[in-house]
């Protein structure tokens, strides 16, 4: 039995790490502002409690060279990550539309029961219940087990969390275009830790209520995490655009396809599931085909920490590993899967 627990429950895209170390910034505009830095003395100093039009437009332009939403006539509201802007959606909705609850299919994002609790609406898993006035909480692909999904519910109160709507996690990015749309930093781009995410909202009296709840709940995201994410952004749009280098979706895809593709030559003889549709996506959504628990059966056996299913709303049986995390980790996984 190997001696160190490897970690792979939890969601940081590591496997973008290489891209970025690798990266010559001095390829771009972006890049050589990214490479020179330095906030000066009074950067800052001034709160922005939104976003500052420079941003706004980087966001526009990643959009229009990925292909993955429509950003015509969109408001652009950026929170601290993409939990911030979900959480300001479901209370604009509740504020504008009197919402009581929030319908999400399992298996979810395991954070998605506290954000619904912590806003004080009722989780739900489908719109049978007739006294209810409930938000759909669509995410597609989806967390974790990459599948797309369109709505099923008659609310029409939606919110579209497309984290991983990024050509990385997809064989074909679709153009988006849907009343409120949520992206993060973190799944895009890689960089979870500077806490950025972004909504695209068509309706301005919800994008006005969600900036005021941004407003309130920081006093205005970072001014300087989201001066990095411009520029991370901004050198992504430059090199797609002018098609004068790698981007880290084409790399990220390519990495994550490497990984699959090792993991589908073993399938045959591993001792659980691979429960996702298609070969693909940031996680690997399994299942014990004895029906025990998987939590416990990857620690005894390969000495893994995986993502509980319960926490996905689902049964001990189900677990969720990372595809995405960092190249090293995936090869010693790779090795005790082998063996
Ligand atoms: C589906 C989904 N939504 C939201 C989040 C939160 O993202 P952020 O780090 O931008 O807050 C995650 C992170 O894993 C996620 O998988």
């Amino acid at each position: 039995m190997s001696k160190e627990i490897l970690d792979l429950a939890k969601g940081s895209p590591k496997f973008l790490e290489e891209y970025w170390k690798n990266l010559d910034l001095s390829t771009t505009k972006h890049g050589i502002e990214y490479s020179n830095l330095r906030f000066s003395p009074n950067f800052g100093m001034d709160y922005i409690f939104n976003t500052t039009d420079e941003m706004k437009e980087t966001i526009r332009k990643i959009h229009k060279a990925v292909g993955n939403a429509n950003v015509q006539g969109k408001h652009i509201i950026v929170g601290n990550g993409v939990t911030h802007i979900l959480m300001a959606a479901m209370y604009a909705y509740y504020k504008k539309y009197g919402n009581d609850s929030v319908i999400v299919k399992k298996p979810y994002y395991f954070r998605f029961p506290d954000f619904v609790k912590i806003s004080k609406l009722k989780l739900v898993d489908d719109d049978s219940d007739k006294t209810l006035k409930p938000i759909e909480l669509i995410t597609t692909p989806n967390n974790p087990d990459n599948e797309l999904r369109v709505s099923r519910s008659s609310s029409k109160q939606k919110i579209y969390d497309l984290s991983y709507q990024w050509p990385q996690y997809l064989e074909n990015v679709v153009l988006n275009d849907t009343d409120i749309m949520t992206f993060s930093l973190s799944k895009s781009t890689g960089h979870a830790a500077t806490r950025i995410g972004w909504g695209l909202v068509s309706n301005p009296e919800i994008a006005a209520i969600m900036e005021d709840y941004v407003e309130n709940t920081t006093v205005g995201t970072s001014n300087e995490s989201q001066e990095r994410a411009r520029l991370i952004l901004g050198i992504q749009s430059e090199l797609i655009e002018n098609k004068s280098g790698l981007d880290c979706f084409s790399y990220g895809a390519k990495e994550l396809k490497k990984r699959w593709d090792k993991l589908s030559d073993l399938k045959k003889d591993l001792t659980f599931e691979i429960v996702n549709k298609k070969n693909n996506g940031m996680f690997i959504w399994c299942k014990i085909k004895d029906g025990s628990n998987g939590f416990d059966h990857m620690m005894k056996n390969f000495n893994v920490k995986v993502k509980k299913g319960e926490t996905a709303g689902m049964g001990s049986e189900y677990f969720r590993l990372s595809a995405g995390c960092s190249n090293s980790t995936f090869e010693e996984f790779y090795d005790r899967l082998k063996k």
